[in-house]
């Protein structure tokens, strides 16, 4: 029998982790966010990238019109700047001024729209210590390139060829290595040998959830496909100790990445699960599957302002054991998504 509890209170969390595009389905993505989270960490791979601190703050003004015409006026977006082989040091100070909160690093062709991406990381040198030297965190696309290396083992590769070098390099950066996915990531960050506040990692709702046979369970699933790629048991496993084990060096981050539903369905189809809907359900039941609701505010609501040096928020949200049908799809701009666990029903709802 379980003891687990009906309703669990929490402080209002934040997504360190987020994709919600530009244009006519911005608005759709960031109404599921904002109803649940207080403030999100917004990545930068719009097309074109946003490269500069100008680019971030006509990109803020565009998410704040559209927050503005739906209502919201409790939801912060924390911007972020792509980073590219030619991204100047002065571009960090000028993002510091402008109040952008990190810089984000993604190896050229790791993921979506990731082709101006940095090339070699020895290129970025003046700029992380620029970055370095005002306390400006990087976040890490952690996955390395090479077409030789199997997609299963990018990121353990990346661990040892591109992170701990550049760690030994810059031991005073900080540093988010998002959506881990392995054993491997998960033990480096918990066993770093560094203050906690220079080297943390987020964790995604499907990577807690799923393992690689999620993809091709009865057919090919193009919904359960992201970057970095689902792992074997063995790494779900490691993932969801390591979230689930009050360390304040892990935290939450959903990766949501919406692609409207022909652009997943097709023959090549895109990477990323959108998981925006009802992301704190599926971190509840995570969480609750090994007993440890109680870790669950440290992971949602503290260790990720902590990190950043931001205040923790102060509102109390409540989860209820209340299932909830998720639908088959939902609107996005003139298109359709299909949300994650799409016509399933979940234990956990916001209410
Ligand atoms: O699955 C993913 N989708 N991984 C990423 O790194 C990028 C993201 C996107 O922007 O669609
Ligand atoms: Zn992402």
């Amino acid at each position: 029998m379980s003891n687990s509890p009906l309703h669990i209170e929490l402080i209002q969390p934040d997504d360190w982790h987020l994709h919600i595009r530009d244009g006519e389905v911005m608005k759709d993505v960031l109404a599921d966010t904002a109803q649940q989270f207080a403030r999100a960490i917004i990545m930068p791979n719009l097309k074109p990238p946003v490269t500069t601190a100008d680019l971030a703050k006509a990109y803020r003004t565009r998410i704040e019109s559209n927050l503005k015409s739906l209502g919201i006026s409790s939801f912060t977006p924390l911007m972020t700047l792509y980073l590219t082989d030619n991204t100047s040091a002065d571009e960090v100070h000028k993002a510091k001024a402008e109040g952008i909160v990190a810089f984000k690093l993604y190896p050229a062709g790791a993921t979506t729209n990731s082709d101006a991406g940095v090339s070699d990381i020895k290129r970025c040198y003046k700029v992380l210590e620029a970055m370095q030297s005002v306390g400006m965190p990087l976040l890490v696309h952690g996955e390395v390139t090479t077409a030789q290396i199997d997609i299963f083992d990018r990121e353990a590769v990346f661990i040892d060829t591109v992170l701990e070098p550049l760690r030994k390099d810059f031991p005073g950066l900080k540093i988010v290595f998002e959506h881990i996915t392995t054993k491997q990531a998960a033990h480096y960050v918990r066993d770093a040998a560094t203050p906690s506040n220079t080297l943390a990692a987020t964790i995604t709702p499907q990577h807690l959830l799923m393992n690689r046979n999620a993809i091709f369970s009865g057919g090919i699933r193009p919904h359960h496909y992201c970057l970095p790629v689902l792992k074997r048991e063995e790494h779900r496993v490691a993932l969801l100790e390591a979230a689930t084990s009050g360390n304040p060096r892990f935290f939450l981050g959903t990766d949501s990445a919406p692609h409207a539903k022909g652009d997943k369905e097709t023959a090549c189809g895109c990477a990323g699960c959108y998981s925006a809907f009802n992301a704190l359900g599926l971190y509840a039941e995570a969480f609750e599957s090994v007993g440890k609701l109680d870790k669950l505010e440290g992971f949602a609501s503290f260790f990720g302002p902590d990190f950043y040096s931001l205040p923790r928020n102060t509102k109390k949200i409540t989860l209820a054991k209340q299932a909830q049908k998720i639908p088959a799809e939902l609107p996005l701009g003139n298109d359709t998504i299909v949300p994650l666990r799409a016509g399933e029903t979940i234990a956990w709802s916001l209410i």
